[in-house]
């Protein structure tokens, strides 16, 4: 059995964004969220917006929404702690459901998810009949088992593309929708949900990111609007941002999306000087250490899925884990 690395020794990974001071308010929760894991035989899968502590201290398996997805189907522990928002959770019990999957806040929600209902699928079925329905993970179960397949930012032209016809819906993000539209000669129809992190960029804000920051490079998040994914360098997933500073190594970057992201990839690449325009997920942010370890010690808040829609639900997201 490997030891378990101290906080003292784990601060080395995040030396670069997070001052001693600081680390030393962490470090009892982390060395104890690492022993009650393993006490419990519980892993932490973290989203790349969780804060740095959370993301280099406690998680064992980072990534995007899809790398999450893929990852939870394998995990062999008895317990897994999603530190990400309530969807992905979702998604982790779906596609494992002999694991006992927590999220140490309930209320971590989204936008997103919020922006529509079971009900609003069916009404869209018949509006246009015959027409697959194409949804975004970032939904609940109910509004996933109504769908035929789901798609993540990092696939959704490949899963679009992958049914074989001139037309689907795509839902609830208009913003992704659009910008899919752009690089596919599939014709989209969208809906009106847009995530409020991303929303809130524009193309005047890169303008004048790149007046104000010469030689910048900008990456944005497809869930921006379509004019400032035009602005941008390059435009994908969080892992797709992340693989590019990794394999680029642009001299200057910024990135139009959380946070917290470019805290985790700074902390990996110290030589890289990262402008930070802060917009903060409200609900990746519930996600706290103490409420990690308090999900740990009370194995709350377990996530359940209504038996009703479970099984629809797990149909429309292994459809599209199984489009390579
Ligand atoms: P990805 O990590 O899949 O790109 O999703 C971004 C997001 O907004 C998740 O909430
Ligand atoms: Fe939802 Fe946007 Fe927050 Fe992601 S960043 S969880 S899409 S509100």
């Amino acid at each position: 059995m490997t030891a378990i690395a101290p906080a003292s020794q784990l601060y080395e990974r995040v030396k670069s964004v997070i001052l001693p001071a600081e680390w030393s308010e962490f470090a009892p929760d982390v060395d104890a969220i690492n022993h009650l894991k393993r006490e419990k035989n519980a892993v932490i899968l973290a989203h790349n917006y969780q804060t740095p502590e959370i993301f280099h201290g406690v998680a064992d398996i980072v990534g995007d929404s899809l790398a999450l997805a893929r990852e939870a189907m394998k995990v062999d522990t008895d317990v897994i702690v999603l530190a990400g928002v309530h969807f992905m959770a979702e998604t982790a019990k779906l596609l494992n459901p002999a694991k006992r999957v927590l999220i140490p806040d309930l209320r971590a929600g989204c936008s997103l998810a919020e922006s529509i209902t079971a009900e609003d699928v069916r009404l869209l079925r018949q509006r246009w009949p015959g027409v697959p329905i194409v949804t975004y993970v970032n939904t609940s179960a109910a509004v996933k088992a109504e769908s035929d397949i789901c798609c993540t930012s990092g696939n959704a032209k490949k899963i679009v593309e992958s049914l074989g016809v001139p037309k689907v819906i795509m839902l609830p993000d208009e913003y992704l929708a659009q910008n899919i539209a752009r690089e596919t000669n599939v014709e989209i129809i969208t809906w009106a949900g847009h995530c409020e992190v991303h929303e809130r960029f524009s193309a005047a804000d890169v303008r004048q990111l790149r007046a104000g920051h010469p030689g910048v490079v900008v990456l944005a998040h497809p869930e921006c609007p379509p004019e400032v994914v035009a602005e941008a360098d390059f435009a994908g997933s969080t892992a797709a941002m992340a693989d590019y500073v990794t394999r680029e190594q642009p001299g200057r970057v910024v990135l139009m999306t959380e946070c917290s992201m470019s805290d985790n990839i700074a902390a990996l690449n110290p030589g890289i000087d990262f402008v930070r325009p802060c917009n903060l997920c409200p609900h990746m942010k519930r996600v706290t250490l103490p409420k990690i370890r308090r999900a740990l010690e009370t194995m709350q808040h377990e996530v359940t899925i209504d038996p009703a829609v479970a099984e629809g639900a797990r149909r429309a997201v292994e459809h599209m884990l199984a489009v390579r």
